[in-house]
């Protein structure tokens, strides 16, 4: 595994002085509240470590979310390891300055968390979520923001990280895609962007509120419509390692039940 990130080669003239993390990171960010950031970051992170990877979870949010979504009680302790198919998940909680020291000054190894492949990041919304260079930022909207804050957000994106626009709640995909290109056009830089937006599913909600993984979930409808977004998430997140081996199908629901070493019985 490189220990440093493959990254862009679509920014020509990129400054030597840009900073890059240690591993490669991907970060979750929107200015706005309650847009699925927790949700799908979890997801993508589950899915990575489906694939045999050793994944960082850093949660920058005060609300410790994604602990309880991954199924995490309150009294585990602060850096948490969870085995997921193949790969495992170490989850740990950290402000800013330390996620920083995590991922650009001295990285998990040195800090004791051990080695690992990839970083997901899930931050709190505001503007500052989408400030980190050298990473894969996936830009969250819901639409309703789109005009002005999501915009600020992304003005301040270092231009050594790619962003992939992804709209939560359904629209057709054509208005969508034109968004998507005007947020490109008003920002003045390339973005990808996931073409289907992704729409509400009350199984996936309902799993998130019992701390259950969304990939045992039946996979039908708009619940299948949303894992195949996370799918294309996770696999761009792979690609961008560098990554030569083929992706890995996703599992069936039942080979993807998670367990927690020492917490679970069956583990
Ligand atoms: N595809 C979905 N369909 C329906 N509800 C969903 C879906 N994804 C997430 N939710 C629900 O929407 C709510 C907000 O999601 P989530 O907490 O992931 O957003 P967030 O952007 O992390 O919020 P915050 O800004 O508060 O951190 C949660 O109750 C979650 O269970
Ligand atoms: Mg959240």
């Amino acid at each position: 595994m490189p220990a440093n990130p493959i990254r862009s080669m679509r920014i020509p003239g990129e400054p030597p002085s840009q900073h890059a993390p240690l591993l490669p990171t991907v970060v979750f960010a929107s200015y706005k509240g309650g847009v699925w950031k927790t949700c799908l970051s979890v997801a993508v992170a589950e899915r990575l470590a489906m694939t045999g990877l050793r994944v960082l979870f850093v949660t920058t949010d005060k609300q410790e979310d994604a602990r309880s979504r991954m199924g995490i009680p309150p009294e585990a302790p602060p850096i948490a390891r969870r085995e997921c198919g193949p790969g495992t998940i170490t989850v740990l909680s950290a402000r800013q300055s330390q996620a920083i020291e995590l991922l650009y000054r001295q990285g998990p190894v040195r800090l004791g968390v051990g080695p690992h492949d990839i970083a997901v990041v899930d931050t709190p919304p505001e503007e500052h979520g989408g400030h980190l260079p050298g990473v894969l930022l996936i830009a969250i909207t819901d639409g309703t923001d789109a005009a002005r804050n999501l915009l600020t957000m992304l003005q301040g994106t270092p231009s050594n990280t790619d962003i992939t626009l992804v709209k939560v709640w359904q629209t057709p995909p054509a208005v969508w895609a034109h968004d998507a290109h005007t947020i490109q056009r008003v920002v003045g830089r390339y973005m990808g962007f996931l073409e289907d937006p992704l729409p509400q599913s009350d199984a996936i909600k309902e799993a998130h509120d019992q701390g259950a993984s969304i990939w045992t979930l039946r996979r039908s409808g708009t619940t299948m419509d949303v894992l195949n977004g996370v799918e294309s998430l996770a696999h761009m997140a792979w690609q961008r390692m560098g990554m030569d081996q083929p992706w890995p199908a996703m599992p069936s629901p039942k080979a993807t039940k998670v367990y927690v070493k020492g917490w679970d019985p069956n583990a």
